[in-house]
Formats: C-alpha cells, sequence, structure tokens
C-alpha cells in the first residue's frame, strides 16, 4: 500500500489525501510529496464551473483532464470537485433568467458528469448551499442555484448525478462552517440537519456529508459536544462523513514557529480524533498539503507578514508537527481501528 501510512504498525481508519493543482504537478517536489503521502487528490480548482467554461459552449478540459490521468497513472483516487457551487458560475451567466439558469446548470452537470463518470472517487454535487449570517435560519443560500431551483434544488442536482454516473461513485453535498462553536454554527448544523432528513425522506441520493473543516487554531476548543451530535445525528441518518477541504489558519496564533506549529497540530488532532471517535469517514482531506502553495495565504494572511503554516507539509516539503498529529490521529486506537497488523 502506498501513502503517508505505507510503514504504519496498523491501517489507517480513513484514506489521506489533500487538494492538488496543476502547478502542484510541475513541481517536482510538491509532486513527489503528493504521490508519497497521498492516497487521493481533489482538483482545487481546475474542476470548477468558471475554469472549465469561461465562455459560453465552450469547454476547456486540460487541466480537469490532466489531474485525473496523473492520479490514474501514480495509482491515486480523485474526487470530482464540484459541481454546483455559486462561488464559480462562469461571467456569461451573470444576468441570465433562472430559467436559462437553470438549463445551464444542468447542462454543466451533465457535460463533467458523463466526462468523468466512473472514473472518480466521490463528486461534490451541491457545495456550501446553506445560508449563513442573518440569513442562517432561513436555509438555503440565496444564489443562482436557489432561484433557478427553489427548494427544489437537492433533489435536481442528485437524481440527475445519480442517473449519470452509475457505478455507485458516492455523491456528495458539501459544506462549509458546521464545525464552528456559537448560535450561527449551531444554527447551520440544525439546517444541515433537516435538510438531510427531509432529503432522505424524498429519497434523494445525497450518500455522504462533505465537512469542508476549515479551521482556526486560535478558536479552540475544536471539539466540542454540539459538533460531536451533529456528527452522530448525521451517520444516524444513514449519510455518510467526510473531512473534504481541512487547514487550520495560523493567522490568530503567536509568531514563534515552534509554538505556531505546535497550536495548529494540537488543532489538527484535537478535531481528527474526535471525528475519527464520531464516525468512519470516507477520507480525510487536507486543503492543499505543504505551506508552499496555500489558498490561505491570501484568504487568512498574517497581520505581521509572516508566511501562513496552515498545512501538514512546511514549504520545503518537510512533515511538521501537523503532518504527525494527522498520521498518529488516523493510526491511532479508537472505536473504528481496523484489527489488521
Ligand atoms: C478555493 C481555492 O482554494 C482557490 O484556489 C480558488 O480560487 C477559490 O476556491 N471552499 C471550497 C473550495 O469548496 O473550492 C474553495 O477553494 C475554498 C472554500
Amino acid at each position: 500500500m502506498k501513502g503517508l501510512f505505507a510503514w504504519p504498525r496498523s491501517r489507517p481508519k480513513a484514506p489521506f489525501g489533500a487538494a492538488v493543482t496543476t502547478g502542484d504537478l510541475a513541481d517536482v517536489e510538491l509532486s513527489l510529496a503528493l504521490t508519497r503521502h497521498c492516497e487521493i487528490i481533489a482538483p482545487e480548482y481546475e474542476m470548477k464551473w468558471r475554469e472549465l467554461a469561461p465562455s459560453e459552449g465552450a469547454y476547456r478540459w486540460d487541466a480537469s483532464d490532466r489531474l485525473v490521468e496523473w492520479a490514474r497513472e501514480a495509482g491515486i483516487a480523485c474526487r470530482g470537485h464540484t459541481l454546483w457551487w455559486h462561488g464559480s458560475t462562469p461571467d456569461w451567466l451573470t444576468h441570465v433568467s433562472p430559467a436559462v439558469f437553470a438549463a445551464a446548470a444542468l447542462a454543466h452537470l451533465e457535460a463533467v458528469m458523463t466526462r468523468y463518470a466512473g472514473r472518480l472517487h466521490s463528486w461534490d454535487v451541491v457545495n456550501e448551499p446553506l445560508a449563513e449570517g442573518d440569513d442562517v435560519f432561513a436555509g438555503l443560500r440565496d444564489t443562482p442555484f436557489s432561484r433557478a431551483f427553489g427548494a427544489g434544488l437537492m433533489r435536481e442536482a442528485f437524481r440527475r448525478a445519480a442517473e449519470i454516473d452509475r457505478a455507485g461513485t458516492p455523491l456528495v453535498l458539501n459544506e462549509m462552517g458546521l464545525e464552528y462553536k456559537g448560535p450561527e454554527a449551531g444554527a447551520k448544523r440544525r439546517a444541515m440537519l433537516r435538510l438531510l432528513e427531509r432529503e432522505r425522506a424524498a429519497g434523494t441520493p445525497i450518500h455522504c456529508l462533505g465537512l469542508q473543516a476549515h479551521l482556526d487554531a486560535a478558536d479552540r476548543p475544536i471539539a466540542h459536544k454540539p459538533l460531536r451530535d451533529f456528527l452522530r445525528e448525521v451517520a444516524a441518518l444513514g449519510v455518510r462523513l467526510m473531512v473534504t477541504e481541512l487547514d487550520v489558519s495560523d493567522a490568530r496564533c503567536a509568531r514563534d514557529l515552534r509554538v505556531r506549529d505546535a497550536e495548529v497540530a494540537a488543532a489538527y488532532r484535537e478535531f481528527l480524533d474526535m471525528v475519527l471517535d464520531e464516525c468512519e469517514p470516507v477520507a480525510v482531506m487536507t486543503w492543499g498539503l505543504s505551506d508552499k502553495r496555500t489558498w490561505l495565504a491570501e484568504a487568512r494572511p498574517r497581520a505581521d507578514g509572516a508566511a501562513v503554516r496552515p498545512l501538514p507539509l512546511d514549504r520545503d516539503c518537510r512533515p511538521k508537527a501537523a503532518f504527525r498529529a494527522v498520521t498518529r490521529a488516523l493510526r491511532s486506537k479508537g472505536r473504528f481501528r481496523d484489527s489488521s497488523p
């Protein structure tokens, strides 16, 4: 067996992987680290709608194909990320009517899924559908997708997805901000449970809930009872869980590297121990592998200008404390530990 766990005493509790770009593959150090440590990858942005179809009627598949092909050659699984996301709708659809948008969204879902059907590990069918902020009690986020499909959004997406990819590939609803403490995240968790209950009852084939898990090392405790209860309730509904985009922002940590790395590692360990205690995740994925390239450099920079260190490997692709935390969590004894030697 390859990957992070080539030498373990026990099998890991879930496959480990990371989000990848074609730029990463061109970087010798990083691509070696990916093949060495990952059993699964996700295209970080090159399979998104705006990237694939920047102009009407013309798909450019090169980058996405290259990631899928690279993974196949390396014997690594590849996720489909992501079909319907308000964060990546093409500009040419900005001012169209809901009916036109609905038709385009379905055509897009069909184009991507037909191309890769049966070749991917799982599909993020709908990404970040729940409302947030003051709207969090309203349910679905106000997006071109919810305006086009209304309350039937999930049904349209997941039923069509199941019809196209008939290989039984897990269909994932991927969501952010379910992990935090506080009333807003609590409301979001309740909204997600209601949504999953409703959709399960209607027979919508949502097989798995993706927890993005963009965490913050300064926001402890990360493992808290309402989140544990939530994980248990999702599992009780027969919906699997997957950690899809884990990273730990160090934007608010002390500047000292050792202290900072230790805080980030502790957050990784605390979160993964809890998840692995409560369920058997389909996979555990970080959003990037090395601090050399992370979206948080732009999304959550440090006020002091120091480079951020949110991922398992440092800028030279050497394991940090966070890497050891992930490895140990995935291999530790616990409910879902594999009994093989
Ligand atoms: C981010 C990527 O990391 C960036 O490179 C891209 O420009 C924007 O999207 N939630 C998601 C991911 O589901 O697709 C996002 O990825 C991060 C937040």
